[in-house]
């Protein structure tokens, strides 16, 4: 592999960001003992993210119309034939559609064959109740809302917000939210940090998406550009692939394992969606090379070819 490749050549170079980054993420070992290529491959961790999945009870379609469930259980079995095992999973929300706790029992059934930890965040679809009911053995969660966390088990440090205020669509996060958050980042300013929230915190142009959009994004952009250990915003939503330059980092919006939304800007454009291709973003961490997300899209195409 490529990175293999470039620790032969760089070992030296390396080993101070190697024994900075084992410090920061609390890593009990020696650097005598392992060397500073196996601890760097340690510091590498592949973490998949899935959205907007909108599981139903067993036998029923997301809409009447598709089959959510079945689009989910085959987004997981695509993480199981990666080349990389995930080393974590994160669900940025709608993990249902309508906050049953049947839904809730169906997506744990669903995400049984994941060998990785998985970290859940509610979207608007979900009820906050119903998904602490269905997670009690995830001690990450608050046991009440709103629900955000952070999670330091990792080589990248999580950071989740619950921007889904009960009952509403569009996303907000209250004062009381902001100063959670400006305490959790200011507690570690320098591990490397993934934030994430439902609803992207800008405008996308798609007009019965921004209907439903995080409002008054600016006091969030005002807290996470004070801290520049954030690598990315990721959210979901939206039900597209969307990216943007924000508050000094980047925001990625997660495609959904179910439906896409329609690609459309005029201000009279009336909401569709497709189903499919369904899709998920993969986020590669690596020390030395940073974050780089790819999208990874789920199903099965010809090839494939022998070349590139
Ligand atoms: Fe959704």
């Amino acid at each position: 592999m490529w990175h293999r490749e470039f620790i032969r050549e760089s070992l030296s170079a390396v080993s101070k960001i190697v024994s900075n980054q084992a410090r920061r993420n609390r890593l009990c070992f020696s650097t005598g003992s392992l060397g500073v290529a196996n601890l760097l491959l340690i510091l590498i961790m592949l973490i998949a993210q899935l959205s907007d999945i909108h599981v139903r009870p067993r036998g029923l379609l997301y809409k009447g119309l598709v089959d959510s469930n079945r689009m989910f259980s085959e987004a997981i079995e695509h993480l199981q034939e990666l080349d990389q095992s995930p080393d974590l999973v994160l669900l940025t929300g709608d993990l249902v559609d309508e906050g049953h706790p049947d839904e809730y029992e169906m997506v744990k059934e669903l995400v049984r064959p994941l060998k990785a930890p998985l970290l859940v965040l509610p979207g608007n679809h979900d009820q906050r109740q119903a998904l602490l009911d269905a997670f009690p053995d995830h001690a990450y969660l608050p046991v009440s809302g709103p629900l955000h966390y952070f999670s330091d088990d990792h080589p990248v440090r999580i950071v989740a917000l619950d921007s889904c205020p009960p009952g509403r669509h569009h996303g907000e996060i209250d004062s009381r939210g902001l100063e959670w958050l400006f305490d959790t980042l200011s507690a570690d300013k320098q591990k490397p940090t993934l934030v994430l929230l439902h609803h992207p915190p800008f405008v996308c142009g798609i007009p019965y998406l921004d209907d439903y959009r995080y409002i008054n994004h600016e006091p969030l952009a005002a807290v996470i550009g004070a801290f520049t250990n954030v690598e990315a915003v990721l959210c979901g939503h939206v039900h597209r692939p969307m990216f943007r330059r924000w508050a000094g980092t980047v925001v990625a919006a997660c495609p959904s394992t179910a439906t896409q939304i329609a690609l459309q800007f005029q201000s009279h454009a009336s909401p569709r969606s497709y189903v499919g291709p369904p899709a998920c973003l993969l986020h590669l961490w690596d020390p030395v090379q940073g974050l780089v997300s790819h999208i990874s899209y789920i199903g099965k195409y010809p090839g494939p070819l022998p070349f590139f």
